[in-house]
């Protein structure tokens, strides 16, 4: 399927992910409405868009996804609904585990009810590695037993579900992208690259959870990006597929603020500080991106090393250049 002149939506355009798809698609020439509510989750999202507001393919309409109403206005000759929007956050899914559900799961089946009865091309939707839970092997690839183990994998594994219900049932082209830790400029003030720079920033030491051993399939936004445009342009059937969208391997987290203190603080005067105990939800990611590579002809091209170099230098910019506290 032709992205260029194609008309698209995307449902949490305004969020860390969304944004980034969001420039990317209007770069290609497509006609782009952000659905977004901006919820609180974090503060600054409007930046996020401030670089596509005058686009004059874009538009934004500031709406929830539980408005099925409103949902309904922005569906109207939709080509293909890119779903981001998402409750994400695991720590903030045990604390809130019904917001968690009402957003991921009916939101979810909103996007998807709409999506089928405006005749949508495709649904690319936003799935997480949290569905898989506790690893029996790594890396992970698709056929891998699905336990979550935080109110958020649940949502997610039910969303996902309902995608693949509504292929069987409905004939609707669902495809579900579980992204692996996603990181980059403009990520999520939660995430753990965002709050280690933070700190090396200001001349503290990162804070490490537990030991710091488990381990995460870090991957660049970019990489993301583009396995959404893959899913969304081929042009064999894809519905009910799932497809597993990490890097391939994985740093301990000791690992990463190692990599982060000799990129921000070469000096080595500053170390890590050990406190509590360890995620509680599962010690170790990794993605086999086999099945992607093989039905998307996507393979993800930004490693830790460099993507940390990224980051870091965006988030210097941001911080020094506009004078903004993140
Ligand atoms: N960032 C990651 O590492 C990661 C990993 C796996 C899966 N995901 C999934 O990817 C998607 C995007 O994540 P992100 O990291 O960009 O998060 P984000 O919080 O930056 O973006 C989510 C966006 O959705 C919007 N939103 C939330 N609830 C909404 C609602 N009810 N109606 C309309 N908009 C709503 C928010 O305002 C926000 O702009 C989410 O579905 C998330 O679960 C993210």
């Amino acid at each position: 399927m032709k992205l260029d002149g194609s008309k698209i939506l995307v449902t949490g355009g305004a969020g860390f992910i969304g944004s980034h798809l969001t420039e990317r698609l209007l770069g290609m020439g497509a006609s782009v409405t952000v659905y977004d509510r901006f919820d609180d989750f974090y503060a600054g999202k409007e930046r996020n868009l401030a670089g596509v507001a005058e686009h004059p393919q874009f538009r934004l309409v500031k709406g929830d996804i539980l408005d099925a109403e409103k949902l309904d206005s922005v569906m109207d000759g939709v080509d293909v609904v890119f779903h981001e929007a998402g409750q994400a956050g695991i720590g903030f899914s045990v604390k809130h585990p019904r917001q968690v559900n009402l957003v991921n799961v009916d939101g979810t089946l909103n996007v998807l009810s709409l999506a089928r009865r405006h005749k949508v091309r495709r649904v690319v939707n936003a799935s997480s590695s949290s569905i898989f839970g506790q690893p029996e092997y790594l890396p992970i690839d698709e056929a891998h037993p699905t336990n979550p183990t935080s109110p958020y994998g649940v949502s997610k594994l039910a969303a996902e579900q309902y995608g693949r219900a509504f292929y069987r049932v409905y004939g609707t082209d669902v495809v579900s992208l579980r992204y692996f830790s996603v990181y980059g400029p403009r990520g999520r003030p939660d995430q753990v690259i965002d709050k280690f720079t933070k700190s090396l920033m200001a001349g503290k030491s990162p804070i490490i959870q537990g030991d710091g051993s488990h381990t995460r399939d870090f991957t660049y936004v970019t990489d993301i990006v583009a396995a959404n445009l893959a899913a969304a342009q081929c042009d064999e059937g894809l519905g009910g597929e799932v497809f597993n969208i990490g890097f391939g391997s994985r740093a301990s987290v000791l690992e990463l603020a190692e990599k982060l203190i000799r990129i921000i603080r070469p000096d080595g005067k500053i170390s890590p500080t050990y406190v509590g105990e360890g995620p509680a939800e599962f010690p170790h990611t990794q993605a086999s991106n086999r099945k992607a590579g093989e039905m998307l002809h996507w393979e993800p091209k930004v490693g830790l090393d460099e993507g940390l170099k990224m980051f870091v230098d965006w988030f210097n910019m941001s911080t020094t250049v506009k004078g903004e506290a993140r």
